[in-house]
């Protein structure tokens, strides 16, 4: 049976169950082993270092194997490993099927995928392809003459439009050698890979097989919206200083999802893996053509929940503050567009600021922030994607100068910040708030120095917290966000209202709460969280029979108090 016969299954059980709740639903059974327990994504840079070069490695995920089957995951998603000048920390890819020896050998890997699985964890890749890096030798033969075999494989143009890369500056690159522009959706090293040519789509599918003959579990799939680029490069509506996103003018072109159909065909179909991939500007709306019976993924990470701070597209000095109201309804719409099919949670990687800081008023409780967003992740219908840290509830950092930033992405909106007027202090503090190194510091595993992560220097500075805020010591606490996370993902796994239930959202208007509820049969869940530093009125009546199964405080009120999260069920 494959997945959509057993999703229709699962939702034809539901149906049944509504109309003769005297239906026994197991629904945990008719879903696949993606959809049962959450992904654990892992930043291997800063996850943990075993050799003293300040650089985490593959042993140091070896090593860590127990702590993530103990958080009760059942993937891990690996941030690209491949060999790669490491200009975009592995997302400029300089080999498809290598390990780079920053992070360890082709044998460390194999024995990561076998100790994995020997815990009942399957290994998820990163595939790049919408661009690759500009010491790729296909690049390198590319750039050569406009002549050679690979002279095709990239975007090269005469003319450059106003497009302005992502990471900020113009989208084109000159080449002297070819005396043409090529075009780079993130950074100047990042050159754009011309998917309407068969022989780098046939290279790009070679790769991804390469690495499922070696036994991964699936792939999340990078930047995937930008591979179709327009049949004519004309200029887009300029912004005040005179250019326009690339984003603006590439992403989800008609004609995409042809390609992504056929990377199904080639690499997917026939395989017991998922793929997810990550696809800002896909509404939530157009989600049924992606994903599920008529979609080219399992799953797909849409934006519009982390986007409603960025009304004016994603540069961080238009952000403005948001409202719950909009956060709610993207969630709301993504698991509506999702029912008969099937989404990722999530709510940090390693590009978003840590979600206690992001989602929350100034002046929460950290610790409170943490358990109320792990308990909306394992609430909502679908795979809950926790990213290294979240478990143990990791903040935001704040350097002092931009100097101290690594992530190439900060430095290209401080320079924007600061071409458009903004001050040196005004700029940082814009870093300060969206900066992906917020994600990026080390993995804090106890209280030694450098937070165990490295017994050397660490690539960018562990956060100030450590002491308190770490692995070894949550382990120990009872009320640890840890533990609480442990408790959570283990009743997650075994509910089956949770896994297959319907969604419902209560209480849309407010701005101070959100509210929902998971049914299936006559099982049922609700989960209300206070998104504010107050007490908030609770509505009347949850439903018949509600009792407090999970909550971020020890007692219970009829109201919430300040963050307060609670899950009920009958
Ligand atoms: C999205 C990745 O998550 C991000 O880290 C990277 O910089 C860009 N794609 C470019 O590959």
């Amino acid at each position: 049976m494959n997945r959509r016969t057993f999703i229709k299954g699962a939702i034809a059980l539901t149906a049944a169950a509504w109309a003769n709740p005297m239906i026994v639903i197991d629904a945990a059974e008719n879903f696949k082993w993606w959809q049962k327990k959450p992904v654990y994504q892992i930043y291997p840079k800063s996850f943990l270092d075993t050799d003293g070069n300040g650089i985490g490695d593959l042993r140091g995920v070896i090593d860590k194997l127990d702590y993530i089957k103990s958080l009760g995951a059942g993937a891990i998603w690996l941030t690209p490993i491949y060999p790669s000048p490491m200009v975009d920390n592995g997302y400029d890819i300089s080999d498809y099927t290598a390990i780079n020896p920053l992070f360890g050998t082709l044998d460390d890997f194999d024995e990561l995928v076998a100790e994995a699985k020997a815990r009942d964890i399957k290994i998820v890749m990163d595939l790049v392809f919408n661009h690759s890096s500009d010491q790729h030798p296909w690049f390198l033969e590319s750039k050569s003459s406009r002549d050679n075999p690979k002279a095709d494989w990239y975007i090269w143009r005469d003319e450059k439009t106003n497009w302005r890369s992502i990471f900020g500056g113009s989208a084109w690159q000159w080449c002297e050698e070819r005396g043409q522009y090529y075009l780079h959706t993130f950074a100047t090293q990042q050159p754009d890979l011309n998917w309407e040519n068969s022989d780098v789509r046939r290279a790009l599918y070679d790769a991804a097989n390469f690495w499922l003959d070696r036994g991964v579990g699936g792939f999340r799939i990078d930047a995937i919206v930008y591979i179709k680029k327009p049949a004519q490069f004309v200029d887009g509506t300029p912004d005040a200083d005179g250019t326009c996103s690339v984003h603006n003018m590439t992403a989800a072109l008609p004609g995409i999802l042809d390609f992504l159909h056929e990377f199904k065909r080639e690499v997917c179909d026939g395989r017991d893996i998922f793929t997810v991939g990550e696809a800002n500007s896909v509404k939530p709306e157009d989600l049924p053509q992606w994903v599920g019976s008529h979609g080219v993924f399992d799953m797909l990470f849409e934006f519009s929940h982390v986007n409603v701070m960025f009304p004016h597209g994603e540069v961080w000095h238009r952000a403005e503050l948001y409202k719950l109201s909009d956060f709610k309804q993207a969630l709301t719409d993504s698991q509506r567009a999702t029912r008969d099919s099937w989404y990722p949670i999530y709510f940090e990687n390693h590009d978003k600021p840590r979600s206690v800081n992001n989602f929350f008023p100034h002046g929460s409780d950290k610790t409170l922030a943490a358990k109320a967003m792990a308990i909306i992740l394992l609430t909502l219908r679908g795979t809950p994607f926790i990213y290294q840290g979240e478990e143990l509830g990791f903040a935001n950092v704040a350097f002092d100068s931009i100097d101290d930033y690594d992530d190439v992405s900060s430095r290209g909106q401080y320079d924007m910040a600061r071409a458009d007027g903004f001050s040196d202090k005004q700029a940082l503090r814009f870093v300060h708030r969206f900066s992906r190194d917020n994600a990026r510091t080390p993995m804090q595993w106890n209280t030694s120095p450098n937070a165990g992560f490295t017994s050397g220097k660490p690539w960018l500075p562990v956060h100030e917290d450590f002491k308190t805020c770490n692995a070894a010591v949550e382990d120990k606490n009872a009320d640890s966000v840890l533990n609480f996370y442990r408790r959570l993902v283990s009743f997650r796994n075994a509910s089956d209202v949770l896994i297959g239930g319907d969604y419902a959202e209560l209480c849309h208007d407010s701005e101070e709460l959100y509210v929902f509820t998971r049914t299936l049969g006559d099982k049922k869940i609700c989960t209300a969280v206070n998104f504010t530093t107050h007490d908030v009125k609770l509505p009347d009546k949850i439903f018949d029979g509600a009792k407090k199964l999970f909550g971020n405080y020890p007692d219970e009120k009829n109201y919430l108090r300040a963050t307060e999260a609670v899950i009920y069920g009958n």
